[in-house]
């Protein structure tokens, strides 16, 4: 029997990257998983890696940063599966576009990152919570970054919604531990996703994908441990925070980083004369 047998899973932008690959893993532990996304092709590809790793999924369709969305989204699992126990807010956009000051940033682009990197951990926690509450607890885990603590220049909007991830983890985490839900974050580092690629395309300017995974090799470099981390990195401390291994974790955050923020700005990183 799996370790979340009887367990239903959301997972907010689960058909790609982090999200696609943490939802592949609760299925292969028999939990019963609904992935949020807008992408419905690439949800269909993961949607087949769920049946075939163990346990069947659903896709809902939605722009988890809008409320009626995240409304659906939580009722239509809940439906599906009789409950929901654990919330991966996961979704998150770093566009290419983005990389400017604050005097670059359009408000429509600062509401767009504030939205899908923050807005939705509130709504998505907002319907889920009542959810959980009739469970008798749940497990929500916010997926921040290591720009949540620190930053680089350029990239005001995504640096505040990580850092405000950090923070809505703590509150949520005071507010509903009576209650027997536990809120957590999660710190990656660079993880080799869309979303970094679409980066290292942006940066090399080609589309040639032996350069693009060169480039997001070259990443590694910067991290202690000498690589980027990978989808089942980040689904292993996921499923930890979910599980009752964790049950006295709540309110704080643990980096999945390989290292970085252990690092000062002085130094470099194990593989950087590699
Ligand atoms: N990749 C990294 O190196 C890295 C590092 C630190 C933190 N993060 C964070 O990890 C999370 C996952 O990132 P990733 O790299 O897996 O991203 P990704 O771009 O590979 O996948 C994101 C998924 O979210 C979906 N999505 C985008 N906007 C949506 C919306 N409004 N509503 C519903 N779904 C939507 C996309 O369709 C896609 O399936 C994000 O919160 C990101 O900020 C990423």
């Amino acid at each position: 029997m799996g370790e979340f047998e009887g367990k239903s899973v959301i997972v907010t932008g689960g058909a790609l990257g982090m999200g696609g690959d943490t939802a592949v893993e609760f299925a292969r532990a028999g939990a019963k998983v609904a992935i949020a996304d807008i992408n419905e092709v690439a949800a269909a590809a993961t949607l087949e890696k769920m049946a075939a790793a163990g346990t069947a999924g659903i896709f809902i369709h939605g722009d988890v940063s809008q409320a009626a969305a995240c409304r659906r989204v939580v009722s239509e699992a809940a439906g599906a599966f009789g409950g929901v126990d654990i919330l991966f807010n996961n979704v998150g956009i770093q566009p290419p576009d983005s990389y400017t000051n604050v005097e670059g940033t359009s408000e429509e682009l600062w509401d767009r990152i504030i939205g899908v990197n923050l807005k939705s951990r509130f709504l998505m926690a907002k319907y889920v919570i009542p959810e959980m509450r009739k469970r008798g607890g749940g497990v929500i885990v916010n997926n921040a970054s290591v720009q949540g603590q620190q930053s680089m220049p350029g990239v005001p909007a995504y640096a505040a919604s990580k850092g405000g991830d950090l923070s809505l983890t703590r509150q949520m985490s005071l507010d509903y531990a009576a209650e027997n839900i536990r809120v957590m974050a999660i710190c990656p580092g660079t993880i080799d996703t869309e979303m970094v690629r679409s980066i290292a395309r942006e940066e090399i300017g080609s589309h040639d994908e032996d350069a693009v995974a060169e480039r997001v090799a070259q990443y590694g470099k910067d991290h202690p441990l000498g690589r980027v981390g990978t989808g089942l990195d980040i689904a292993n401390a996921v499923m930890f925070l979910a599980s009752e291994k964790a049950s006295f974790m709540t309110g704080s955050f643990i980096n999945v980083d390989g290292g970085y923020m252990a690092m000062g700005s002085w130094a470099s990183g194990a593989g950087a004369d590699a």
